[in-house]
């Protein structure tokens, strides 16, 4: 029979919770990076040692390595799993179809440069769960090499039931756009709204469950360096994302015999196999190799009170570093409401060419620098070099505009902002919901020079 022992739940079937009630009532552990610890049965963490001669209640201790064993102490990421069954308890894996899943390098295409904007995906089909709903627009690097990212999007009508899903080839930042999700992980239960964000690290094994009638939004598989905080410099030791705002699980287990589905993409291929029992039965963990989600509403936008406004990078959530100081493998940029004050200053995001490449989506109303067409759940591509800025209708508005204080407060857009240009994918490409009208935005811009 089943079981499902949340910490922060009584007793439910794993399968018919009410999901919505399980989501808003859950307890979390507060923090970026911490060396957490949890157990949803007391007794079950060992203290004192990671892997005693027997672990407490007959658990089977495992360590999951999310960096190399010796990376510097600052990048090094580990979790000790107290599991009824070992991870190793499994079956062979045997290839599954992809989907519409793709995987850098993507030699399948010529990377564009041109701009390019997409409409949100269309309806999927009925029975269509989070793993089945993903839909690859892009993306750079190579995931066998672990560098770049690959671009996703995400339209669903169904929970995920008796499978779980977990991904080899980089951590997945889910950005919901509409719909809650409940994500069941073996590290325990989280909850992520549109206007949060939720990360999978590397590996984990997690569900995904609706908790509205259908679920759409992006994800940024980082297949680089995690996640970090960005180092803040003269801004000081507070501001931006603050990291006591990031919230990991607290311990949650599944006791459950029969079969799961376990899905794992690999090398850019997903492979199935199916379990006996479920492999969400982590009973304790310590480590700080964790999901989490953060509430992008709790980001602390700094911008300029003198003129002129900085540069996007002030908006930087979460940064994924190269060897190179400085060059992100990819960035998590958010436009959050806030104020323009800027005296003398054109306020819109300027007209711009940048040798990294900017991938943009809406979470909610609209972006100050497009009057139109820039839609919640679609999304634009302005690669290396591509030049872009605020349409014309915004340029005339934004130039003549009377420099009042200013609330930006009916729109949350971001970015994923990477060093490498991005290949849209086939079927990104040629897409029915790609705008094929896109560069007309910038048309009818007029010669204003007088000499
Ligand atoms: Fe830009």
């Amino acid at each position: 029979m089943s079981g499902d022992h949340a910490g922060n739940a009584d007793r439910t079937d794993a399968y018919d919770a009410d999901a919505r009630k399980t989501a808003e009532g859950l307890a979390y552990l507060s923090g970026f990076g911490n060396e957490h610890s949890s157990e949803a049965v007391p007794g079950a963490l060992p203290h004192g040692r990671n892997s005693p001669q027997r672990a407490p209640l007959g658990l089977y201790a495992e360590q999951l390595s999310g960096s190399a064993f010796t990376e510097p102490r600052a990048h090094n990421r580990r979790s000790w799993l107290y599991r009824i069954r070992p991870s190793a308890a499994h079956p062979r894996f045997t290839r599954a179809d992809n989907g519409a899943l793709r995987t850098a390098p993507f030699a399948e295409s010529v990377p564009d440069p041109n701009r390019l904007r997409w409409n949100p995906l269309p309806e999927p089909a009925p029975g269509t769960d989070f793993l089945a709903g993903l839909w690859t627009l892009g993306g750079n690097g190579d995931a066998t090499q672990r560098t770049g990212m690959g671009i996703h999007l995400y339209h669903a009508n169904s929970s995920m039931r008796e499978r779980v899903f977990s991904d080899a080839d980089g951590e997945l930042l889910i950005v919901p756009e509409r719909g809650g999700l409940l994500l069941r992980t073996e590290f325990g239960l989280l909850h992520a709204e549109p206007g949060e964000v939720a990360l999978i690290p590397r590996g984990v094994r997690f569900r995904v469950e609706l908790l509205d009638a259908s679920a759409r939004g992006y994800v940024c598989e980082n297949y680089g360096a995690p996640f970090q905080l960005p180092d803040l410099g003269p801004i000081g030791a507070n501001g931006l994302a603050n990291a006591r705002d990031f919230r990991a699980p607290v311990a949650a287990y599944e006791d459950v015999e029969g079969p799961v589905e376990v899905v794992n993409k690999f090398c850019g291929n997903l492979w199935r196999a199916t379990y006996d029992h479920s492999p969400l039965d982590v009973v304790a963990w310590h480590g700080n190799h964790v999901p989490y989600v953060y509430d992008l509403h709790r980001f602390n936008v700094i911008g300029s009170i003198s003129y002129d406004h900085p540069d996007p990078s002030i908006f930087t959530v979460l940064t994924s570093p190269s060897d190179t100081p400085g060059l992100a493998g990819v960035d998590f940029v958010v436009f959050a409401p806030r104020w323009l004050v800027g005296e003398d200053t054109f306020r819109p995001p300027y007209f711009h060419r940048n040798v990294m490449s900017e991938y943009m989506g809406l979470i909610e109303g609209a972006y100050d620098a497009k009057a139109e067409g820039f839609v919640p759940g679609g999304g634009s591509l302005h690669n290396m070099m591509s030049a872009h800025g605020p349409d014309r209708e915004t340029f005339e508005k934004a130039s003549a505009a009377e420099l009042k204080p200013q609330k930006i407060d009916d729109g949350l857009a971001f970015m994923f902002e990477t060093r490498w240009p991005v290949t849209a994918t086939e079927q990104a490409a040629g897409a029915s919901h790609l705008q094929r009208g896109y560069d007309d935005v910038w048309q009818g811009l007029e010669r204003h020079f007088r000499n």
